[in-house]
């Protein structure tokens, strides 16, 4: 039987919920149940969400946790940070404490330009289009103007707008650049708004508009975090050898994409889960960080090292496009508390701490690779959920983490330890 449905927009949450359940799945009532538990009890609240997008049918619940103890600039945070990855929070939280006593992160905003296209063919004389284009440059900016104005009271706008001739890539190929400062919003909107208003303005006969769209490739809109220390204040021992294995993981991630793939996912993860518990828009943020990655033709590490007269420096530049206005951020209720726990962050703010935290991710991962390896730490959060799952009193947890502290820590493996306990009392 045919599953393909008209009107499905149309129904109530209800009929949409009996039509999928009765149509995807072998126990209908347990489906609906599945989903239905998690409905907010709060109907604002549910409808709210529910209105996020087209044919909710229920929440999908991600821990919403905050890592302490990051000193940025000199200034205290606790970083909300939305993630599944049960070591991400932990070792952010681990690692802004280490830094806290060594000067903290320091970080500078290195640019905020932000990047929208007009792609469209034309067949004719490229000296004419760019005497054309000249021509209508007033006439596109005016054509803005209502939509940038209030933006332009807050400071930003449009920049500037170029003509540039693609024709070498593809014939008949060219666009009209446009740079953009959005100030707290990440813009999106308000980009794609203005380039359609000029893609309006400029068309002509002989010119066919193919589409008008921003690029969430933002290389001009750059963050830097860093931290560094005396070599001798990294590692309680061997510091040398140590922060110069460190140095090498960086230097490998450099050379080797394979890794590098690893190595920027593990900023990623810090990166990621602020850019969500702050209702901003993460494929947009993964998309231009790792067209960033690989910008001189090979996929790099985005974070760097050196050595210099015994003081280690570790720094990252990204780019992120991110908003403290308009979108989710406010309308999320949790993305709202966020800002408020981040004291009211400006986008500049904001992708300041969203670098640190990424940064802060990339250090717990290779002092922790180039040291004791990863798996200690993660088994031992491992460790943690399994206990969980077991009628486990606090004596017996308390044994069982003693137990496992220097051995392979499975399911099975603590499972038959905690039978072998409980059966021997
Ligand atoms: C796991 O989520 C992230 C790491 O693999 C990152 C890395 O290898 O650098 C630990």
């Amino acid at each position: 039987m045919s599953k393909i449905i008209s009107g499905f927009s149309k129904m109530t949450k209800q009929e949409k919920t009996d039509w999928l359940t009765d149509n995807f799945f072998e126990n209908p009532i347990k489906a609906k149940e599945t989903l239905q538990q998690y409905w907010n009890e709060d109907r604002l609240l549910q409808e709210l969400h529910d209105d996020f997008i087209e044919n909710t049918l229920s929440n999908f619940y991600f821990p919403f946790g905050v890592a302490p103890n990051f000193v940025i600039n000199g200034k205290d945070y606790a970083i909300p940070m939305v993630v599944e990855e049960s070591s991400v929070v932990a070792a952010a939280s681990l690692v802004a404490k280490f830094w806290s006593s060594r000067g903290g992160f320091k970080t500078t905003i290195l640019s905020t330009i932000k990047v929208g296209q007009v792609h469209f063919m034309y067949k004719g004389d490229p000296e004419g289009l760019q005497f054309y284009f000249d021509k209508m440059k007033p006439q596109l900016l005016r054509a803005t103007e209502s939509i940038t104005k209030n933006m332009r009271q807050r400071g930003g706008g449009i920049i500037d707008l170029a003509l540039r001739n693609k024709t070498k890539e593809l014939a008949n190929y060219y666009q009209i650049y446009v740079t953009f400062d959005t100030q707290d919003s990440m813009g999106a909107n308000f980009i794609n708004s203005c380039l359609e208003a000029i893609a309006e303005e400029f068309k002509r006969s002989d010119i066919e508009i193919v589409m008008s769209i921003l690029s969430n490739y933002v290389p001009e809109c750059l963050v830097r975090a860093e931290v560094s220390c005396p070599v001798n204040d990294l590692y309680e021992n061997d510091a040398e050898l140590y922060a110069n294995k460190f140095v090498q993981a960086i230097n490998i991630a450099n050379v080797e994409p394979h890794r590098a793939v690893t190595h920027n996912k593990g900023i990623m993860n810090g990166i990621d889960a602020v850019v969500l518990a702050t209702g901003n828009d993460f494929r947009a943020v993964e998309a231009g960080v790792h067209a960033f990655a690989s910008r001189d033709g090979q996929y790099r590490s985005l974070s760097h090292v050196e050595i210099k007269d015994g003081i280690f420096r570790f720094w990252i530049d990204i780019p992120l496009a991110l908003g403290t206005v308009g979108g989710l951020t406010k309308l999320h209720p949790l993305a709202k508390l966020s800002l408020e726990l981040l004291d009211y962050p400006s986008a500049e703010d904001l992708m300041q701490i969203t670098a640190a935290a990424g940064l802060a991710q990339n250090f717990a991962a290779l002092r922790a690779l180039t040291t004791t390896g990863i798996q200690k730490g993660h088994m031992k959060l491992h460790l943690n959920n399994i206990i969980k799952q077991l009628d486990a009193s606090e004596k017996e947890k308390v044994f069982l983490i003693k137990y496992f502290e220097n051995r392979t820590v499975t399911h099975n493996a603590v499972v038959d330890k905690y039978r072998e306990m409980r059966n021997r009392r």
